[in-house]
C-alpha cells in the first residue's frame, strides 16, 4: 500500500530544547494513526513539520508524494489541519467562519452548513466565534479542518476540551471519514480514545518515538498481569493468596485485588468459593504501556 506520509530522521531544536530528536515513521493510505506522549514530548512540533508549517533542522518528509516545506500550495486542498491552539478570523459568526474557510477551497455554503451540523454547532451558527465556549470553538476548528473533505487530516488533541457526548460524536465522525478511505493522524492524551480509534500508535517522549504499533500488540507486548477485584470481605486476603495462579493480593477495605497470569483458574477458584461479589476483571491497557514507557513521575 502507498504511504501517505513518510518521515525520516526528523530533528528540530528550539534554543536549548531538542524538541524532535530523530523521528521516523510511515503512515499508509487509509490508516488511522495516533501520536501519544507526555506534555512537551514533541508531538505538536512533529505534526507542524509534517504539515508544512515549520521547517525541520534535519530529516525528510513526504506528504502525498510531495515535500511540504517550503510551503507547497498543491498540498493545501488535499490536507486538513486542526491546530492545538485554535485561531479564527475575527468577528465572524460560526457559520461565516466555516463558509469562509470552505470558500477558500471551493466548498459550497450548503456543504459548509452541513459540516456545522455534523459537529453539533447548528444552534450556534449565528454566534460570533469569540462568544463560543472552549469546546464549541474546538468543534468549529475541527469542522474547518474537515470542511473541504481532505484526503489526509491532522488533528492535534481534537477532543481535549470536549464533553463526553461531543467526544463520542467526534469519534463517530472521524471513524466515518476514515472508513471512507481518508487517512487520519491525531494526537491525544486519552489512551481509551487511541485504543478505540487508532490502527497504530507511536508513543513519543523527549523528541523520540519509543514504540510504534497497533494498540493491542503494544498491550500484549507488555505481558502485564490481569487484575481481578472482588468486594472486600467476600474472601480473606490469606485465602486468596492460597489460590492456584495468584501472584499478588491486596485489600484496601473496599476491594480485594488479585493479580494473576492465569485468570481462568483464579476466576474458577473464586467462583468455587462463591466469592465473586462485585467482580471486575481488568487486563493491561494502552495506559499501562504508556506509563511503562514514559514513567510515572510528573514532569514540567
Ligand atoms: N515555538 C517554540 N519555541 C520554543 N520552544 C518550543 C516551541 N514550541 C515548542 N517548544 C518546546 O519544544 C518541546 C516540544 O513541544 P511540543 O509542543 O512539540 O510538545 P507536545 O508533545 O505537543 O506537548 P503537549 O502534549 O503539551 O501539547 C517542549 O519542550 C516545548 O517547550
Ligand atoms: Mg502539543
Amino acid at each position: 500500500m502507498k504511504n501517505t506520509i513518510s518521515v525520516r530522521g526528523l530533528r528540530k531544536r528550539y534554543g536549548d530544547v531538542q524538541a524532535v530528536d530523530g523521528v521516523s515513521f510511515e503512515v499508509p493510505e487509509g490508516e488511522f494513526f495516533g501520536i501519544l506522549g507526555p506534555n512537551g514530548a514533541g508531538k505538536t512540533t512533529t505534526l507542524e513539520i509534517v504539515e508544512g508549517l515549520r521547517e525541520a533542522d534535519e530529516g525528510r518528509v513526504e506528504l502525498l508524494g510531495l515535500e511540504p516545506w517550503p510551503r507547497n500550495a498543491k498540498l493545501l486542498p488535499r490536507i486538513g489541519v486542526q491546530l492545538q491552539a485554535t485561531s479564527f478570523f475575527e468577528r465572524l459568526t460560526a457559520r461565516e467562519q466555516l463558509r469562509t474557510f470552505g470558500s477558500l477551497y471551493g466548498v459550497s455554503a450548503r456543504k459548509a452548513d452541513e459540516m456545522l451540523e455534523t459537529v453539533g454547532l447548528a444552534e450556534k451558527a449565528d454566534v460570533r466565534v469569540e462568544m463560543l465556549s472552549g469546546g464549541q470553538a474546538q468543534r468549529l476548528s475541527i469542522a474547518c479542518a474537515l470542511v473541504h473533505d481532505p484526503e489526509l487530516v491532522f488533528l492535534d488533541e481534537p477532543t481535549a476540551a470536549l464533553d463526553p457526548q461531543a467526544r463520542r460524536n467526534l469519534w463517530d465522525v472521524l471513524r466515518a471519514i476514515n472508513t471512507g478511505g481518508r487517512t487520519i493522524v491525531l494526537t491525544t492524551h486519552y489512551m481509551d480514545e487511541a485504543e478505540l480509534l487508532c490502527d497504530r500508535v507511536a508513543i513519543m517522549d523527549r523528541g523520540r518515538i519509543l514504540k510504534l504499533g497497533p494498540p493491542a500488540a503494544l498491550v500484549r507486548g507488555l505481558d502485564a498481569p490481569t487484575r481481578i477485584s472482588v468486594a472486600s470481605g467476600v474472601l480473606a486476603a490469606e485465602d486468596a493468596r492460597g489460590l492456584a495462579g495468584v501472584d499478588e493480593v491486596s485489600d484496601d477495605g473496599v476491594s480485594l485485588v488479585v493479580e494473576t497470569r492465569d485468570p481462568s483458574s483464579v476466576v474458577a477458584a473464586l467462583s468455587a468459593k462463591d466469592a465473586l461479589d462485585g467482580v471486575q476483571i481488568r487486563g493491561a491497557t494502552l495506559e499501562d504501556v504508556f506509563l511503562d514507557l514514559t514513567g510515572r513521575e510528573y514532569r514540567a
